[in-house]
């Protein structure tokens, strides 16, 4: 289920440029903050017009998720916009891939339209992988989520999040909390928090819902709030994946909000200035109280603002060659 994919499409150009983004994992610290620093470029405060550019004036962009998806698609879709690119969205339960057409056949078809750049959300883990292997040269693909592995933009967002409201990652302590194991989002924002030197990055869950103990290299483990909350900068509830799931591993939404809801009560185990992060869509009043989404110290608001800013860097990095 977090398996990665078998075989590892490399991401580099030659010249050491990034070409495709499928996962964090394997990126130096500097590829990193420049992509983060570019991003923060391009985020603008709520109150004022968004950032744009003509960068990839020239340059298509097809979207194709096979998984629902809200901020991540339309964000990605906006900032290919603001950047200039031609985008089209490909309703993959209305395309030909319904009827059996294999994945790369629909990608073929797409690049006879010169799509230059393929953002691919899948259930399966080696589907951005796949096709990144088999794109012409001249095509650049970015995973918007595969499977429960890896959600690079997410990844990158949430350090950009975290590094706009703390100045840094250096040194922090960071809780992931929730249902970790069926988790794209915390695997990808793992990678991120560790790669920016992160003090201690924390997993908190119910036994069930904890990776196995191969996978997230470095982090502690905590079966409490209590414990695992103490003393904490930053605080990422996750939400329930139901859809990754066999019943049996599902206690009850009442059982788990009485143990795991994070609320204004259990928020104050946390430092006092701690941030309280979520990747949506939240399930309110299972791993999340309203009190705590809507509050003071909630950013995921912020976390949406900056998914279009990421997303604009990283598809200028790739494909402004292009235009
Ligand atoms: C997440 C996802 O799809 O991985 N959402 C997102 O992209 N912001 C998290 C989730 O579905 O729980």
């Amino acid at each position: 289920m977090s398996k990665p994919p078998a075989e590892r499409t490399e991401q580099l150009r030659a010249d050491g440029s990034l070409r495709h983004l499928l996962t964090l994992d394997g990126l130096s610290r500097g590829m990193v903050e420049s992509l983060l620093e570019r991003a923060a470029h391009f985020s603008r405060p709520f109150n004022e017009p968004a950032a744009r550019s003509t960068a990839l004036r020239g340059t298509t962009v097809a979207i194709m998720f096979a998984e629902p998806s809200t901020r991540t698609r339309v964000s990605f879709e906006l900032a290919a916009l603001r950047l200039g690119a031609d985008v089209v969205n490909i309703e993959v339960q209305l395309s030909s891939r319904r009827k059996g057409e294999s994945v790369l056949d629909t990608v073929a078809t797409l690049e006879a339209m010169h799509v230059d750049g393929l953002v691919l959300r899948d259930a399966e883990a080696d589907v951005p992988d796949l096709v990144a292997a088999h794109v012409a040269d001249h095509v650049s693909v970015f995973s918007g989520g595969a499977g429960s592995y890896s959600h690079p933009t997410q990844g990158l967002l949430d350090a950009l999040t975290v590094l706009q409201h703390k100045g840094r990652v250096e040194g922090l302590r960071v809780a992931i909390v929730g249902d970790v194991r069926h988790s794209r989002v915390a695997r990808s924002a793992w990678r991120a928090f560790s790669l920016l030197g992160a003090g201690e990055i924390r997993l908190l869950a119910p036994t069930a819902l904890m990776p196995d103990t191969h996978d997230f290299a470095g982090c502690t483990r905590h079966d409490s709030l209590a414990t695992g909350l103490t003393d904490c900068d930053v605080i990422m509830a996750l939400r329930i994946q139901k859809e990754r799931m066999t019943e049996a591993d599902i206690p009850s939404e009442r059982e788990y909000f009485a143990q795991w809801g994070l609320t204004i009560d259990r928020l104050k185990y946390a430092r006092e200035n701690a941030i309280v992060m979520h990747p949506q869509p939240m399930n309110r009043g299972v791993e999340i109280d309203s009190a705590v989404a809507d509050g003071p110290q909630s950013v995921i608001r912020d976390q949406v603002r900056h998914g279009v800013a990421v997303r604009m860097a990283v598809l200028e990095q790739a494909l402004v060659r292009q235009s």
